[in-house]
């Protein structure tokens, strides 16, 4: 099959030498590379690359579910499941260098996922790089179902920090958020930027279209755009929690931010025949030493 590696997995190239490597396990974007080869996505040094869990880095998709809030396993199925390549024309995705700047993949459910959520859909996930690097996810699910159906969706993004205590995200100040910390407790941010010195597991709601995230000691600034997603969720599971999970290390919590594009509150619902869409777009910028105060 076209551009598909050994291991199951596609690699990406920009014109400007950006790379990103897309896993057909889960859909998941496993790598995502600047044009000086700089790691941007996390990925632990425990993770499990093999079927049938979620890596534990890059970006799993979470769908039909997101978190626990629902019948279905964590962060539903979608992230554990084999994708299909989805391509008629499998040669457009070819620059003129022969090198493919996107991939398109499709997951129907297994007979398996109809028994836990009985509903037919298709969804077709594009996985492109831009021609400066950008790395862009578009999601449109659509309900081939006879009746409706109706569920939540996160991009789980683990962004590569140099140190947690360094970061700061802009773009959620003054909004509500739930707290997964309390119950989902509903609260509303007091800071000015979110800075980070404990764990953190908090649905920001109805936040902006556009978030930054801010890492000091790297000089870097992850501008996330996100389309048709209209909570996003921040995590970090700090040192304690840390040590709890098997597939990460204990140290790694200083070294990623999970910022997830989702719609987490509310449910999306489909009708017969709907489609849904919804993006990410991230770019990884030098940032300048004004942001600074
Ligand atoms: C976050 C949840 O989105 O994902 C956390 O809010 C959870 O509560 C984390 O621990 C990781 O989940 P998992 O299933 O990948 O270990």
């Amino acid at each position: 099959e076209a551009g598909r590696d050994g291991d199951g997995s596609v690699l990406l190239r920009s014109p400007s030498g950006a790379t990103a490597r897309v896993s057909l396990h889960g859909g998941q974007v496993v790598s995502w590379k600047n044009d000086r080869g700089d790691e941007l996505l996390f990925t632990s040094s425990k993770a499990i690359m093999k079927p049938p869990k979620a890596m534990r880095g890059g970006i799993p998709i979470c769908f039909p579910q997101f978190g626990n809030c629902g019948t279905l396993e964590r962060h539903g199925f979608a992230r554990n499941r084999m994708w299909g390549l989805d391509e008629e024309h499998p040669a457009l995705s070819r620059s003129d260098s022969g090198s493919r700047s996107f991939v398109d993949l499709i997951l129907k459910p297994s007979e398996e996922d109809t028994k836990s959520w009985p509903h037919s859909f298709e969804f077709r996930l594009r996985i492109s790089l831009t021609k400066d690097g950008d790395l862009s996810l578009v999601s449109r699910i659509r309900n081939v179902n006879g009746k409706p159906f109706s569920f939540s969706f996160a991009y789980h993004t683990y962004l590569s920090v140099s140190d947690i205590s360094e970061v700061r995200i802009e773009g959620l100040e003054t909004l509500d958020y739930l707290d997964n910390l309390s119950q989902r407790e509903r609260h509303t941010e007091q800071g000015d930027a979110i800075t980070f010195e404990s764990e953190v597991d908090r649905v920001y709601v109805s936040s902006p279209n556009v978030i930054a995230v801010l890492d000091h000691e790297k000089k870097r600034t992850f501008v996330i755009r996100k389309d048709g997603l209209p909570d996003t969720v921040v995590w970090n599971p700090w040192e304690k929690k840390a040590k709890t999970m098997a597939d990460f290390g204990d140290e790694e919590y200083k070294q990623t931010l999970c910022v997830d594009a989702a719609a987490a509150e509310r449910p999306i619902t489909l009708r017969p025949g709907e489609e849904w869409t919804g993006r990410l777009e991230l770019s990884a910028v030098p940032s300048t030493n004004c942001s600074d105060h």
